[in-house]
């Protein structure tokens, strides 16, 4: 989707109403972030941690439950931001998450302004390389 027609305004809307729903008793740092579906939806989804601090679920993992919640799809234009409202990275581990589920050339606002997926996870792992060295079921040898 050619970046003209991504209503930037609203995915960040939604963004920010998403900092709302952060559960984020142990950093105090809440993040809200929201996509463009290829359909045309926008979801969203907020930070939640845990007492088990490496349990806790990025405001991305929670972006995604929703999408898939909604129907699935894939992501076209993504933002997320801070309580401030303030433009973040997504986490390495989150680009990853993001990947997966991205529309070719999918589209992030980012500290460094427009960027694609592939420009802020450089030479991804991902699906297609599953795929590539797939072994044969045993009744296919
Ligand atoms: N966080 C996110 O939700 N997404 C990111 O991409 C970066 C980090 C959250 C995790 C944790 O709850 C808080 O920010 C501080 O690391």
């Amino acid at each position: 989707m050619s970046d003209q027609l991504i209503d930037w305004v609203a995915i960040r809307q939604a963004a920010i109403a998403a900092l709302d729903h952060a559960y984020v008793p142990y950093s105090n740092y809440p993040v809200g972030a929201a996509a463009l579906t290829d359909d045309g939806r926008i979801v969203s989804g907020c930070n939640i941690e845990n007492a088990s601090y490496g349990v806790t679920l990025c405001a991305e993992c929670a972006m995604v439950g929703d999408l898939h919640m909604g129907g699935g799809g894939k992501l076209v234009a993504f933002v997320c931001v801070n309580k401030d409202a303030e433009t973040i990275m997504p986490c390495g581990r989150c680009r990853q998450l993001l990947y997966e589920h991205s529309a070719e050339g999918m589209i992030l606002d980012t500290v460094s302004g427009l960027r694609t997926i592939d420009q802020v996870l450089p030479d991804a792992f991902g699906p297609r390389d599953l795929e590539a060295v797939a072994s044969p079921r045993k009744d296919e040898r």
